[in-house]
């Protein structure tokens, strides 16, 4: 959705409010050092992507988001889904058990099992991975606030599959900062919360070293409206505060920074996206190499994961979004993404079908086996139009990064306001040019139909809320209270002091204390954020 520049000149104006010329010579990359700029892939700056072989060697993940109701209907979904050839899971939790609530609480009600699996104790997690080898495949799980409480439940079914924490491969989402900024299921206040954040790094440095820790997420700020320059600095901003947070708790960058890892949107705008991702890695390692002296190659390699952009889909002939998918798709490989999720095309409209998810990841199987994409890396490097607007991203994000930086860091932005603020004055922009027509999208202010043709969404049966609700009540019954008390008493004490809270709460989640049990303990002691805009 490139749009006409508004100031008269010839050619068009990036999503970022960059130039982008209708033609492009050697003269965009004057006094240009491919030597400085590029690097071999797999090697510093990694701009051309992070691994020397990349796709030549291994495609990306595919790894596609997904899960609704029981544990036992994802879990359904999940080896229908390793059936069709995806390479990674990826869990998605209902509200309640992103915030921290058992199904059975009263803030839970009307939520239980609608944007995701419903997750109250190790029971539910049993089910949900059942029959699913933990030693072979790699599982992201998109939980934040609660993430060290979902995390120690995968380790424990893990372990009673027989499969040692240290084999153990996936992600975290873990990132509560963009939280505060976009995404809204935050529980205690940014200082405990970040106290967590270090506590895990550490907890996975000893007990689960092929852990990634977190993934340090834009997508969630683009989907609110963030430009790619804005979802760039905001992200990279998080993630330099994360490094300080684990540093000040005294571990060694070289310690934490392999297993940082990243998660970005595409959009429909290839060659920006494109540029992006590139200049993405190469901002980061110099960051982690000259900022805070990372020794370790690793430490320096921007890995991250991709989703297409559900804010681009349409409900409007949602036939269309096939079609935007496979393009976002594309950008995610050209700019050299480690793990993708393509949206299925009737995201607009409820949760995925069965035949929509498959679709998706069809999509992602014809980039990977019928193009040749994956036949060279990085093959945009050298063409002066991606290489300049790579170098313009670049200059675009430090400039942003530097204001973030004036006002005190991320976190302090984050307090004052800044950032929130920054993608509400893009995402109106955007709405005001798709009001107006000078943005097209197509199905919905051109191309459109007289009558749409009837879809059929997949519903989530209300019944479950009782089910969970019931299950929950044996659980209570059946379990040793006088345990669960003794070990949620240990998991305040340890909070309340400086001693890492993981072990407690493992311990705690082994005796059959609840996500919500567990998470209320740490409200008791840490208290719970209340956004500033909000009094
Ligand atoms: N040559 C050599 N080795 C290679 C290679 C190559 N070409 N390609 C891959 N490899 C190796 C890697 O080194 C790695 O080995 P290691 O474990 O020993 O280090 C292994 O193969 C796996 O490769 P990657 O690490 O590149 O890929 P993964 O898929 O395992 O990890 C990730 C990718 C980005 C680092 C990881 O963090 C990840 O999987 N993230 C997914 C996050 C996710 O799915 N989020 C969903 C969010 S949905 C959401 O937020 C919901 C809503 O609100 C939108």
């Amino acid at each position: 959705m490139a749009r006409q520049s508004k100031k008269g000149t010839p050619g068009r104006e990036s999503e970022s409010g960059l130039p982008i010329d209708p033609v492009y010579g050697p003269e965009a990359l004057a006094g240009w050092d491919p030597a400085a700029s590029l690097g071999e892939p797999g090697a510093y700056p990694y701009t051309r992507g992070v691994y020397p072989s990349m796709y030549t060697g291994r495609p990306w993940t595919m790894r596609q988001y997904a899960g609704f109701g029981t544990a036992a209907e994802s879990n359904a979904r999940y080896r229908q889904l390793i059936g069709s050839g995806t390479t990674g899971l990826s869990v998605a939790f209902d509200l309640p058990t992103q915030m921290g609530h058992d199904s059975d609480a009263a803030l839970a009600h009307g939520e239980v099992g609608k944007v995701g699996v419903a997750i109250d104790s190790l029971d539910d997690m049993r089910v949900l991975f059942d029959a699913i080898p933990l030693g072979k495949v790699s599982t992201s799980m998109t939980i934040n606030a609660p993430a060290a409480v979902l995390l120690l439940l995968y380790q424990l079914v893990a372990e009673e599959q027989g499969v040692p924490a240290a084999e153990l491969t996936g992600t975290i989402q873990n990132d509560v900062l963009k939280e505060y900024i976009a995404r809204g299921t935050y529980i205690f206040p940014p200082q405990p919360s970040l106290r967590l954040v270090a506590d895990t790094f550490r907890y996975c440095r000893a007990e689960l070293p092929r852990w990634n820790t977190i993934s340090i997420s834009g997508y969630h700020m683009a989907e609110a409206g963030a430009s790619p320059a804005q979802e760039i600095a905001f992200t990279l901003a998080d993630g330099i505060a994360y490094v300080r947070t684990a540093l000040a708790a005294g571990m060694d960058v070289d310690e934490f920074a392999p297993r940082l890892s990243f998660f970005f949107v595409a959009r429909t705008t290839l060659l920006e996206e494109v540029a992006k991702f590139r200049a993405a890695r190469r901002i980061w390692a110099r960051i982690m190499r000259d900022e805070f002296g990372a020794q370790d190659p690793k430490s320096l390699m921007l890995r991250f994961h991709t989703q297409t952009a559900g804010v681009q889909l349409t409900a409007q002939q949602p036939e269309v979004n096939l079609v935007r998918v496979a393009v976002q798709g594309l950008a995610a490989v050209l700019g050299g993404t480690q793990s993708l999720h393509t949206n299925s095309f009737d995201e607009a409209i409820g949760l995925p079908t069965e035949k929509a998810a498959r679709l998706a990841l069809r999509t992602q199987q014809v980039l990977a086996y019928e193009t040749d994409v994956t036949a060279t890396v990085d093959p945009f490097a050298g063409s002066y139009a991606v290489e300049k607007m790579t170098d313009d991203m670049e200059t675009a994000v430090g400039e942003l990064m530097v204001r973030i930086e004036d006002l005190g860091g991320a976190e302090a932005a984050i307090e004052q306001g800044f950032q929130k603020a920054e993608i509400e004055r893009n995402a109106y922009r955007i709405a005001r040019e798709t009001e107006a027509g000078e943005r097209v999208v197509v199905g919905v202010n051109r191309f459109g139909l007289d009558a749409e043709e009837p879809y059929e969404p997949l519903r989530v049966d209300p019944a479950i809320e009782a089910a969970q609700v019931a299950r929950l009540g044996r659980l209570r019954a059946e379990r040793d209270q006088d345990a669960v008390d003794r070990a949620l008493a240990a998991l305040r004490e340890a909070a309340a002091g400086d001693a890492n809270v993981l072990y407690p709460m493992k311990d705690a989640l082994a005796a059959r204390a609840t996500v919500g049990e567990v998470c209320g303990a740490l409200r008791e002691v840490w208290g719970t954020y209340v956004p500033a805009d909000a009094y």
